[in-house]
């Protein structure tokens, strides 16, 4: 790895360091008369908030930090209906005509996406790429073979290669042309204030912990005010309300990271993943007249991958490798949910709540995923069918193979859960370097300590505030994940995502 080059030292994407935003007050009061009530501002709650103030709703929308903040401003903005290998799966698991709704779906959401651009004439660098999985092991080139049968059977237009515009050794790839690439948070800011023109209130640092019902659902925030309202979405990319839908059984968590560099090679256009593993995904973005290389991938599940700086390293090496670094500009990590056979879970929460939504597993293709998420939950408010809601539906459960998939998600959050009780720990405070953290026991209790750069502890308990598992050191984010539903909080203890909503209790240090 070439010595000179300068690891950002914080984590930070590119897309939020390049645009501001307004900021919004904390919610100090009740509301007694909105129509939907949206939890979160990512791409599925700001593009709801658009189409339903669009069409003279009114509309209030809460996030629990700043908008456009969570996984929406983490992303790598692929907007594709190439989401790795899933066609053939999705047939076999679903059935020809719900893959190919499957695909429909995607479309539709690139094409709001584009029509939405021109009507505002939004400046967003939104670029038409054609998109290619690729391998290089002969393994993959059999999947890619049958993935490429699943395109025909589904009518999708797609072309198998061996010949692909950018430097890397390939022995087959799948091309699904005219795909896009943009940058997500240009776009949703000019989303963000035509929703705002159209009467749309937003508040921030206002966190949702629960839905109750009278005749009508109304949220409660952790300041015990109520959001009184017809609907409710939960587009917190974890539902923070369950009603018994169990969505912690039915989904996991995983993160990936970002490196955004630039290289002496001129990138030659499109947009790349490998169907091997670690996986390495691949786009540029244009800024100030330069390309930027955005090297993505090295997945595992939250609270589970060793030290993450590991990662950020492995993606480094790769980069310095294939195309050389003569910069490297920001770093940044992601979390993303999969939902038990890999199609996002979108409507009502459970039959039974038909007023309160979830939006939630959308894989990694939340640009496609989250703004259909948004078209479907909007038509339904609306009272207009959608061709794909019961494709989406998280009431549906197909037992083969999610039944195996639910059996060992669950051992997995339960070995975990035992785990984390029985850890042995023996650090010493006193030896914790600066800008690190470890975990010792305080009165018999697991705690988690984090010293700052001016030497500063912080002690936080590392019980889970959702179902109890023991969190662990993020070091790339200095952050405390959980193991077993990916709920994240800072080194204060503060929950930075989901799905627990209550932060860590602090520890008193002797
Ligand atoms: Fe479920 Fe921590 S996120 S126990």
């Amino acid at each position: 790895m070439a010595d000179s080059i300068n690891v950002p030292q914080f984590p930070e994407p590119y897309w939020r360091d390049s645009v501001s935003f307004d900021s919004y007050p904390k919610l100090t009061g009740t509301i007694k008369d909105t129509d939907v009530a949206i939890v979160g501002g990512g791409i599925t709650g700001i593009t709801a908030a658009y189409l339903l103030t669009k069409e003279g709703l009114k509309v209030t929308l809460i996030d629990a930090g700043v908008i456009l903040n969570g996984v929406t401003g983490h992303t790598t903005a692929k907007i594709t209906a190439q989401h790795g290998i899933i066609y053939d799966e999705l047939i076999q698991h679903f059935g020809k005509e719900q893959a190919s709704l499957y695909y429909q779906a995607c479309m539709e959401a690139k094409k709001l996406i584009e029509d939405t651009i021109e009507k505002h004439d939004i400046s967003c660098n939104y670029q038409t790429e054609d998109s290619f999985i690729y391998t290089n092991s002969e393994k993959y080139q059999s999947k890619l073979d049958t993935e490429k049968n699943a395109y025909d059977e589904l009518d999708i237009p797609g072309e198998l290669t061996n010949d692909i515009p950018i430097g890397l050794p390939v022995k087959a790839a799948l091309k699904m042309k005219d795909q896009a690439q943009f940058h997500p948070l240009k776009y949703l800011k000019v989303l963000v204030d035509e929703a705002v023109k159209n009467g749309l209130k937003i508040y921030e640092n206002t966190t949702a912990t629960d839905v109750e019902y009278n005749k009508h659902p109304a949220i409660i925030t952790r300041d015990e005010h109520r959001i009184h309202c017809r609907y409710v979405i939960q587009a917190t990319h974890y539902p923070f309300y369950d009603g018994q839908g169990f969505y912690p059984t039915r989904m996991y968590p995983e993160r990936s990271y970002v490196v955004a560099v630039k290289t002496p090679v001129k990138y030659p256009g499109g947009m790349y993943i490998n169907a091997e593993s670690p996986t390495r995904s691949l786009r540029s973005e244009e800024v100030n007249g330069e390309e930027l290389w955005l090297f993505v991938g090295e997945n595992h599940k939250t609270g589970q991958g060793g030290s993450t700086m590991k990662h950020y390293d492995a993606l480094q090496q790769y980069a310095e490798e294939k195309f050389g670094i003569s910069e490297y500009v920001y770093r940044w990590s992601a979390q993303d949910l999969t939902t038990l056979d890999k199609v996002p879970y979108i409507g009502p929460v459970t039959d039974e709540e038909e007023a309160v939504f979830v939006a939630t597993g959308y894989r990694k293709w939340g640009m496609t995923n989250g703004t259909i998420a948004a078209k479907i939950l909007s038509d339904r408010i609306l009272d207009k069918e959608s061709p794909y809601a019961e494709l989406f539906s998280p009431s549906r459960f197909h037992a083969d193979p999610a039944i195996r998939k639910f059996t060992s998600a669950n051992a997995d959050v339960a070995k975990h859960l035992i785990k984390g009780k029985l850890e042995y720990t023996n650090d010493n405070v006193k030896d914790l370097s600066t800008d690190d953290a470890t975990v010792t026991r305080v009165k018999g209790k697991r705690t988690g300590v984090y010293k700052d750069k001016e030497n500063i502890l912080y002690a936080v308990d590392t019980t889970c505030k959702h179902l109890g598992c023991e969190v662990h050191w993020n070091s790339g984010d200095r952050t405390w994940d959980c193991p077993c539903h990916g709920s994240r909080y800072s080194y204060t203890g503060e929950v930075i995502e989901g799905p627990a909503v209550e932060p860590l209790n602090k520890v008193k240090l002797e």
